[in-house]
């Protein structure tokens, strides 16, 4: 049941922290400064060998796959493609059986990913699972895999599926960087030190809640919204206008901030709410002038900044706050308060926030 909350996304939501504590829960050991996750031990040669590693997944999980490129290239040096299962699979791709495939999906149902699966394995790739939901096709399919223990998740829009995969695939990612011997005992150290204070850090975003929700009624009329945000922060930038698009049914993209200028700003007038993700570390300086050139233009700017932070505030209408943690693990706190700014619009404009129209919590048909 709902347990108190008034929908399941919202309870959901509110779940996070101890979804991602179950996520690394008896896998991440931090005094020991071990990663342990059967899967990925008992495969580490098929991981080590590899030319590059290929994610396939659709819609949310696709985004968390986007992320994951970001910390596999930066910390493992492992190159990534990150490919929608839907166009991999009908694209005759090149694949081989020096490829890793990482398969990521809440449901383990997604017909596009299951699809995409068996291609890869008839090409003799090796197929790493990451799914939800236990016992799935997904699950089945897949040589190995590991589950996200994010529980059971009834809200058609995925929230605490997308922070346990980015857990989960981090936690993949450090440990791959250190075996391969890409990252310093005390980089990985203080990377799983960080990554256990995330669930108290999520807790306090979470905290936002009444000024997310004050801010929702003053934009839940918008006709559209931009959502920018660069690194790290740019898949996050995906998932939030993903998130405001299915439950609200208000127009919103997702831009990389630079590519801003390369069209977007077009867009930008005094009715264009635009949220930027501008935290502390990665390229804030660069997103601070981003943010710079749509206050010229008269865009209404939410920020989405590091606690304490003093420059975003001067020049954006409204800032949400949220903890500083590593750039690395940056897209497990700010994506909460995009997941409550959508929540809160949709309850305001009467939609049916668990359900919403024309959408299914498993897409299994192609
Ligand atoms: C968005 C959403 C969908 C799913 C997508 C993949 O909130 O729920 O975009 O993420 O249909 O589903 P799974 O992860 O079950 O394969």
């Amino acid at each position: 049941e709902k347990g108190g909350y008034d929908h399941f996304m919202l309870k959901e939501i509110f779940e996070q922290p101890n979804a991602i504590k179950d996520t690394y829960r008896g896998r991440m050991l931090v005094k020991e400064g071990i990663i342990k996750m059967a899967g990925v031990d008992d495969n580490i040669e098929k991981f080590l060998n590899a030319n590059r590693v290929i994610i396939v997944a659709c819609g949310t999980s696709w985004h968390a796959g986007l992320v994951a490129e970001y910390i596999f290239e930066d910390l493992a040096r492992i190159p990534v493609e990150v490919e929608y299962a839907s166009e991999f699979r009908y694209r005759n791709p090149v694949i081989t059986n020096k490829d890793v495939v990482i398969a990521i999906s809440q449901s383990g149902e997604t017909a596009d990913t299951l699809a995409a699966i068996k291609l890869a394995k008839a090409n003799g790739a090796f197929v790493f699972g990451v799914c939800n939901v236990v016992g799935s096709s997904i699950a089945r399919e897949t040589h190995a895999g590991a589950y996200t223990h994010a529980g059971p998740e009834i809200g058609v829009a995925s929230t605490k599926a997308f922070t346990t995969q980015i857990t989960l695939l981090t936690l993949i990612a450090l440990k791959l960087a250190k075996v391969k011997g890409e990252i310093s005992n005390t980089n990985y150290r203080y990377h799983l030190q960080e990554l256990e204070l995330i669930p108290e850090k999520v807790q306090k975003a979470l905290e936002s809640d009444e000024h997310i929700k004050a801010v929702a009624s003053i934009y839940k009329d918008a006709r559209n919204c931009l959502y920018l945000g660069r690194g790290y922060n740019f898949p996050v930038a995906l998932e939030g206008a993903l998130k405001l698009k299915e439950i609200s049914y208000i127009h919103a993209e997702g831009y990389p901030a630079a590519e801003m200028k390369h069209g977007p700003i077009a867009l930008i007038d005094e009715n264009m709410p635009i949220v930027v993700i501008a935290t502390k570390k990665g390229h804030y300086e660069k997103v601070v002038s981003n943010i710079e050139e749509i206050k010229a233009r008269q865009g209404k700017i939410i920020g989405i900044v590091t606690e304490g932070d003093t420059n975003v505030k001067k020049l954006a209408d409204h800032v949400i706050e949220v903890p500083e943690t590593l750039e690395s693990l940056s897209p497990l706190l700010t994506t909460i308060p995009l997941q409550l700014l959508s929540y809160h619009i949709a309850v305001m404009l009467g939609k049916n926030v668990d359900q919403p129209r024309n959408l299914a919590k498993s897409v299994t048909v192609e």
